[in-house]
């Protein structure tokens, strides 16, 4: 049996890791792949630190979905793959990957899948986590200095000068592609309910 594929979309700072832990908990982790676009993200080793900070890291160019697509296509035929390990505080790949294995459900989350048409393709079911901007950047200011050793000041220039302005020409439009928006961020319990009910569903 092919695997369920789950898309889990959302502006940086929604909620999404939050809706995919949830998920995760009520499912069990045995039966998941969390398969995260930011694995994906390319290897800058190439350029001095100083340029690669300065990246433009919300456009889609800027992640190598053709390897998650193959990755995705592997794991449907029964076949482990590498997941790569992307380290954010230096914006490179480490040199060791992951193994993972085809798992019934496999949970893809990230803010630019939905935006591109083959990814989208690959979802059985497409869910939007939907909270509001100055949440997102509250909790994107906070993330970034205490998990990616970023100094507030970088943090707010890389939100005005890309977050916000590719999250409103790539991520706010492919909310049209959702089968599930969920409004309020990744703690509401009525939709991760209803979403779970439709997982049960798929899986009997
Ligand atoms: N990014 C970055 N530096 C990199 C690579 C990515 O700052 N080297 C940022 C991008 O600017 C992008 C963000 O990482 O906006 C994507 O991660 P995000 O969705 O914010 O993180 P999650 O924790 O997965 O999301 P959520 O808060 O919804 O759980």
């Amino acid at each position: 049996m092919e695997p369920l594929i789950i898309g889990v979309a959302g502006g940086s700072g929604s909620g999404k890791t939050t809706v995919v832990r949830h998920l995760i908990d009520t499912i069990g982790g045995d039966c998941i792949l969390l398969l995260q676009h930011d694995s994906y993200y390319r290897d800058l080793k190439h350029l001095p630190f100083e340029e690669r900070t300065r990246q433009n890291f919300d456009h889609p160019s800027s992640l190598e979905t053709e390897l998650m697509i193959r990755h995705i296509k592997a794991l449907k035929e029964g076949y482990q793959i590498e997941i790569p390990i992307y380290d954010f505080t230096k914006h490179v790949r480490k040199d060791e990957t992951r193994i993972a294995e085809p798992r019934d459900i496999i949970l893809i989350d990230g803010i630019l899948i939905f935006s591109e048409e083959e990814l989208r393709e690959q979802m059985d079911i497409k869910l939007y986590v939907d909270t509001d901007d100055d949440i997102r950047l509250l909790r994107r200011i906070q993330r970034d200095i205490l998990e990616r050793d970023r100094r507030l000041e970088h943090v707010l220039k890389q939100y005005e000068k890309y977050v916000r302005p590719m999250h409103l020409e790539f991520v706010e439009p492919s909310k049209r592609y959702a089968d599930i928006i969920i409004p309020h961020g990744g703690k509401n319990e009525i939709a991760l309910d209803m979403v779970n009910a439709l997982i049960q569903e798929h899986l009997t």
